[in-house]
């Protein structure tokens, strides 16, 4: 609590309007100091007195900082929340929250956007025409691969996975997923997606896209022998969280061409990039920018603001995560 009784709440990283305007009647604002590092320590010094605390996905918020005596709830500003140790906030009566459902259409969008960039060589276009390299049309230049009627492995369908079925509908894709859950039959039939053990999946796509959370079970889910799996002209997509990629085994695949490509916009160790991945053409680099439009933004920031704000005056917010904690 501030002197004059306002609920604390800190506020990791600026967020786009409404939020501010939503917090700021909530209670207190604080600002986490500029230039202060992204670490526990750091983080529970800044939270300290706080009932509630504005994450953002490089924040690691977890049981140094979940223990702080009084604070209530920590509203991510994204619908992933691997940064958060939700289990310790459970334990310490701790309300967690994301944003889901307002950025699957632009991440949806982004992960098809990757899919026809790498597909059609549009950065390595791009790149060439700006050097002047572009001397004249040649019948062998800068040849890509066919999206249209091609295969679509989907690698986790949940809200964002269907986003990218739907898009592919429209390319005239066959869609197979892998996902422990299957679809219901109608949306199968509505997407015109066929379910398929990963090995298939794997196996028979043309473009691998992957849109599973990061648990300790997707950790590393692609690396060596999935690469080996795949065709050798596949193109993989990942715009859901780094570390579900061995980025090394990655690396290593597309220099030895077992895959032919891919478009990433998420990295293991972000915001560091593997080496090897910014030497390849054949690799589509994005800086974590699925869900960047000005409309999705804004949605995140305001709906986190409002599950902070919510929390902060006694009730249960619309996105929580750990429902054992407010019933
Ligand atoms: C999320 O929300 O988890 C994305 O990675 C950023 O929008």
């Amino acid at each position: 609590m501030s002197t004059d009784g306002r609920p604390r709440i800190l506020l990791m990283h600026p967020i786009l309007d409404p939020g501010p305007s939503i917090l700021a009647e909530a209670g207190e604002v604080i600002a986490y100091p500029a230039g202060r590092p992204l670490d526990e320590a750091s983080i529970r010094q800044a939270a300290e007195g706080c009932v509630g605390i504005v994450s953002q996905l490089m924040d690691p918020i977890r049981e140094t900082v979940l223990s702080i005596p009084g604070l209530k709830i920590v509203s991510n500003v994204a619908v992933g929340f691997d940064n958060i140790d939700v289990a310790a906030a459970t334990a310490h009566k701790v309300m967690v929250t994301n944003t889901p459902g307002v950025l699957d259409d632009a991440t949806s969008d982004f992960a098809f956007a990757l899919l026809m960039a790498t597909a059609r060589r549009i950065v390595e276009g791009d790149n060439f025409t700006r050097q002047g390299l572009f001397k004249g049309w040649a019948i062998d230049m800068m040849l890509g691969a066919d999206v249209f009627g091609a295969t679509l492995g989907l690698i986790g369908v949940g809200r964002i996975g269907r986003g990218v079925a739907h898009r592919a509908k429209g390319f005239n894709m066959r869609v197979l997923y892998y996902d422990p859950n299957p679809l219901p039959q109608d949306a199968e039939q509505s997407l015109g997606a066929s379910r398929a053990e990963l090995g298939r999946v794997l196996a028979e796509s043309d473009f691998i896209s992957v849109h599973v959370p990061l648990t300790q079970e997707t950790h590393h889910m692609l690396s060596t022998p999935q690469f080996g799996q795949m065709k050798r002209t596949a193109i993989l997509i990942n715009t859901s969280r780094g570390p579900v990629v061995d980025e090394a085994a990655l690396v290593e695949a597309l220099t030895a061409k077992k895959i032919a490509g891919a478009g990433l916009d998420v990295y293991e160790r972000e915001p560091a990039v593997h080496p090897g991945l910014l030497a390849m053409p054949n690799v589509v680099l994005a800086p974590h920018i699925s869900s960047a439009t000005v409309r999705t933004r804004s949605e995140m920031s305001a709906m986190a603001a409002r599950n902070m704000a919510t929390a902060v005056r006694g009730g249960r917010p619309p996105n929580l995560l750990n429902t054992e904690v407010k019933r």
